[in-house]
């Protein structure tokens, strides 16, 4: 990882180990009128690379975004993510598409590994710059891809998809409107508080989630209102909980917010997760074992909220979580979001995220999760 201000200008070094021949990836708009793209070609064709850009990421992108993407330049070497999470997760299924495929793939093609019905073996590499803090996707192997047609957006991974590289600067961060930056930075408090109670948290994880939430508590308010100094610690938070996705993984929380933006996929990720955080939290503190308990106690420490006793009950994490969600502007019930009913998204999630429901620290059916969306909506 390269890690500061200005060292973007230090991507045609680090990805000309990887190969001269680089598949670009962005959005449609951000990058290209901040000038980070012109900065980003500049670097790579200064160290000798040549480069192709697909830049028709949308946000929660779709499977088609992929294989136009690989259309773009199917002999590509590399390939390099300029953005948040969305264009970052079609360089790395483009990636995998590259590595596996002769030619460009179909649609069904690269759903049978999206979907896991095959396991990902082989990717070209990866150099990843973020430009929201955000998913953790510059070091995590997670990709998230939507399915139009059957209303599915799934993750799926291996470690193949691993960035090879991530160069992280924060002036391309500066750039993030308000809302933006309070969503994003959400999510990154989604995935360092779900790592943290999940069925796969350890000790690594442990580390990395408390110390992530304490600096989100400190900086994601401020990040939201603008502040440089903020948005630089917000990066060091979103890259300490994608280490979290890395070793741990997401709960309930997450497999509700895809379900949202399976639905609505103009819904912003991070919207999603806010409208079914704190109810997932109840749920899951008053079903819980005493660890369980315990960790969400802690999770309320670190987010303002001090907790004398250890064992403490479900409102103190509620408020927590309710409060700092007001605060930055993300309050929107499930119904403000979507029609889909409690019933229908719950299914949805059961059907394309049951990776996440096992790793819940609380056993859930079916029915638990409509009770839950019930509550959130
Ligand atoms: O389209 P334009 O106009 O270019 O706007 C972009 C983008 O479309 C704009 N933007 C991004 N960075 C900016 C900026 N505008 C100004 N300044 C900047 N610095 O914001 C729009 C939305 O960006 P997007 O990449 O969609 O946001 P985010 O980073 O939140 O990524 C969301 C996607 O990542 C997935 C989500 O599900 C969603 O599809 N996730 C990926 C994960 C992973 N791979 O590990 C884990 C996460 O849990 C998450 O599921
Ligand atoms: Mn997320």
């Amino acid at each position: 990882m390269r890690f500061g201000r200005g060292r973007r200008d230090e991507t045609g070094e680090v990805a000309a180990r990887h190969g001269d021949d680089a598949l670009v990836v962005t959005t449609r708009n951000a990058m290209q009128e901040a000038g980070f793209l012109d900065d980003l070609l500049t670097s790579l064709e200064g160290a000798g690379i040549s480069t192709s850009v697909y830049d028709d990421a949308n946000p929660n992108p779709t499977v088609s975004n992929v294989v136009d993407c690989v259309e773009t330049a199917p002999d590509a070497e590399l390939v390099v993510a300029l953005g948040g999470g969305s264009p970052t997760d079609v360089a790395k299924t483009a990636a995998l598409s590259l590595g596996t495929f002769d030619g460009v793939p179909s649609v069904d093609e690269v759903w049978e590994y999206a979907s896991g019905e095959k396991s990902v073996e082989d990717a070209v590499p990866t150099v990843a710059l973020p430009s929201t803090s955000g998913t953790g996707s510059h070091v995590d192997p997670w990709a998230v891809v939507t399915r139009v047609d059957e209303r599915a957006k799934v993750g799926f991974g291996g470690d193949a998809l691993v960035p090879h590289d991530a160069v992280v600067d924060a002036d391309i961060l500066d750039e993030m409107p308000a809302s933006l930056a309070a969503r994003t930075g959400f999510d990154a408090l989604c995935h360092l508080n779900e790592a943290y109670v999940a069925r796969g948290s350890n000790s690594l994880t442990d580390a990395n989630a408390l110390r992530g939430m304490e600096i989100i508590n400190r900086n994601l308010r401020r990040s939201a209102d603008g502040s440089s100094e903020a948005r630089e610690s917000m990066a060091v938070a979103d890259t300490l909980a994608g280490f979290c996705e890395a070793t741990s993984g997401t709960v309930a929380t997450h497999g509700l917010a895809h379900a949202i933006s399976a639905y609505e996929p103009d819904v912003a990720h991070g919207q999603a997760l806010a409208s079914v955080t704190a109810e997932v939290a109840r749920y899951n503190v008053e079903n819980g074992d005493d660890e369980t308990k315990r960790r969400y106690g802690e999770i309320a420490e670190t987010l303002g909220f001090p907790v004398a006793d250890r064992k403490l009950d479900a409102p103190f994490v509620v408020e927590a979580f309710d409060e700092l969600i007001e605060d930055i502007g993300l309050n929107a019930s499930v119904g403000d979001l979507t029609d889909a009913t409690p019933e229908e998204l719950a299914e949805n999630t059961v059907e394309n995220m049951g990776l996440v429901l096992r790793n819940n620290p609380v056993e859930l059916e079916e029915e638990d999760l409509v009770g839950i969306l019930e509550e959130a909506y």
